[in-house]
């Protein structure tokens, strides 16, 4: 049986999170038993990555109360979301960009559980020109039906309905949409009705040269590439089906090739990752990685997992967070300069009782995360990054800065240690 908001501040928070933040958090005490297993999973995490209730911003439980029960799951026809944005996944086309960079032949690269509409495919093939891309995901819709909002039912060819979605998950129209779920289901079966209204083959419309997509999940391809992605996927499923995963990417990975599986906020910040690399015909666990933005990661997407210490590149932050903050110095130092530059750049800051604020709810989007990854830019600036990758190195680790500047750490099994 799921723990109170009451219980669980006293089990992982020694009582201590602030009134405001457990005011938000209270409507959780009445959600459906997915939420709240969700966010205990998200408290535990919290208490074994020595994340701190100060930090715990009335933001983060905002996300957990209003936001997570509207993308849960549960909450959808299918499951798992084709959630996506623009710009999510850039830092993995920039990571290939470094990867391959003497280019003899056309690189192929395969972008799996791809999402629509495919956004962040749609970016990899303009970034990485001279490859040939391919998006693929069991979910592309066969025809679209968009209503007077701009807001969608997508359907299979056999007129069934895969899932419906707004424009924005967190305007208000997203929660209406899902308060009365067969109300809106039933609303766009019957817009489905009039052909006139039905968008056909809506996947192509983001083909390019470059870039072609198939109706495929994991393990239903059967062609080489040099490098694939799987991103925002794996955390909805268990370690049997990742263990499937990376034997089918073993198969289809060309030597030297790469594959990069984990996880990030749909604004791009925050990511975990791991890079496994294919030497010979072993698939090599070769690199943990995240960004300094996870070592006080202000966002939902750090705490994002469907399982119990099943996700590996949860667990793996989780754990390499611990090991950083353990260092007292360095988390008393980071947390002061974090503050500084949260407060001069008008993103947030501490209040009188030590609690940290954020400015996410009232700052436009674009400028609230333009702030935020100056923040992250000058923290690195500041030394941070390399300071963390000193003290994880005095904790036995190997730990280096990786080509796109996030914080990277082999071997990744000692990352693995199960969540407390
Ligand atoms: C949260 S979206 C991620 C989209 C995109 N990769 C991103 O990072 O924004 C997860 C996607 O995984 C897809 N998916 C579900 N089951 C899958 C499977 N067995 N193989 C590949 N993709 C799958 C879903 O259809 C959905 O589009």
């Amino acid at each position: 049986m799921s723990l109170s908001i009451h219980d669980l501040n006293t089990r992982h928070f020694a009582g201590r999170l602030s009134a405001p933040v457990l005011d938000t958090l209270s409507p959780i005490d009445r959600e459906r038993p997915e939420v709240r297993a969700f966010t205990e999973r998200a408290f535990r995490q919290m208490r074994a990555a020595n994340f701190r209730a100060e930090d715990f911003t009335t933001a983060l439980a905002h996300a957990l109360s209003r936001v997570v029960p509207n993308i849960l799951p549960g909450a959808w026809t299918v499951p798992v979301p084709p959630i996506t944005a623009t710009d999510r996944n850039r830092l993995f086309d920039e990571y290939l960009a470094h990867r391959f960079t003497a280019n003899p032949t056309t690189r192929r690269l395969l972008d799996i559980g791809c999402g629509f509409p495919p956004h962040t495919t749609l970016d990899s093939a303009q970034r990485l020109a001279d490859w040939q891309i391919v998006g693929a995901d069991p979910l592309i819709p066969d025809y679209l039906v968009t209503d007077n909002n701009g807001d969608y039912a997508a359907f299979n060819a056999k007129d069934a309905m895969l899932y419906f979605q707004s424009s924005a998950i967190e305007n208000d129209r997203w929660n209406d949409s899902h308060a009365d779920r067969r109300a809106t289901e039933q609303r766009f079966i019957t817009l489905a009705r009039d052909i006139n209204r039905r968008t056909l083959n809506p996947i192509a419309a983001y083909e390019r040269n470059n870039l072609r997509f198939v109706q495929a999940g994991i393990g239903e391809i059967d062609e080489p590439f040099d490098a694939i992605r799987c991103l925002n996927v794996l955390y909805y499923f268990d370690r049997a089906f990742r263990v499937k995963t990376l034997a089918w990417v073993n198969r289809c990975l060309n030597d030297g090739g790469v594959f990069l599986c984990g996880a990030t906020a749909p604004n791009g910040s925050t990511p975990r990752y791991t890079v496994y690399r294919k030497e010979g015909e072993t698939l090599v666990d070769a690199e943990f990685a995240m960004s300094i933005e996870s070592i006080l990661p202000t966002t939902l997407i750090a705490w994002y997992t469907m399982y119990d210490d099943d996700d590996t590149e949860t667990r793996r932050h989780t754990n390499a967070m611990r090991l950083i903050r353990s260092d007292n110095d360095f988390t008393r130092d980071h947390a002061a300069a974090f503050d500084a530059l949260l407060s001069e750049y008008g993103c947030g800051g501490r209040s009188a009782d030590g609690y940290l604020h954020l400015a996410s709810e009232t700052m436009p989007q674009p400028a609230y995360r333009q702030a935020m990854r100056s923040v992250a830019a000058r923290l690195d600036e500041a030394g941070y990054v390399d300071r963390a990758i000193e003290t994880l190195k005095r904790a036995g680790i190997g730990a280096w800065r990786n080509a796109v500047d996030n914080i990277a750490m082999t071997p990744c099994n000692a990352l693995d240690a199960p969540i407390p």
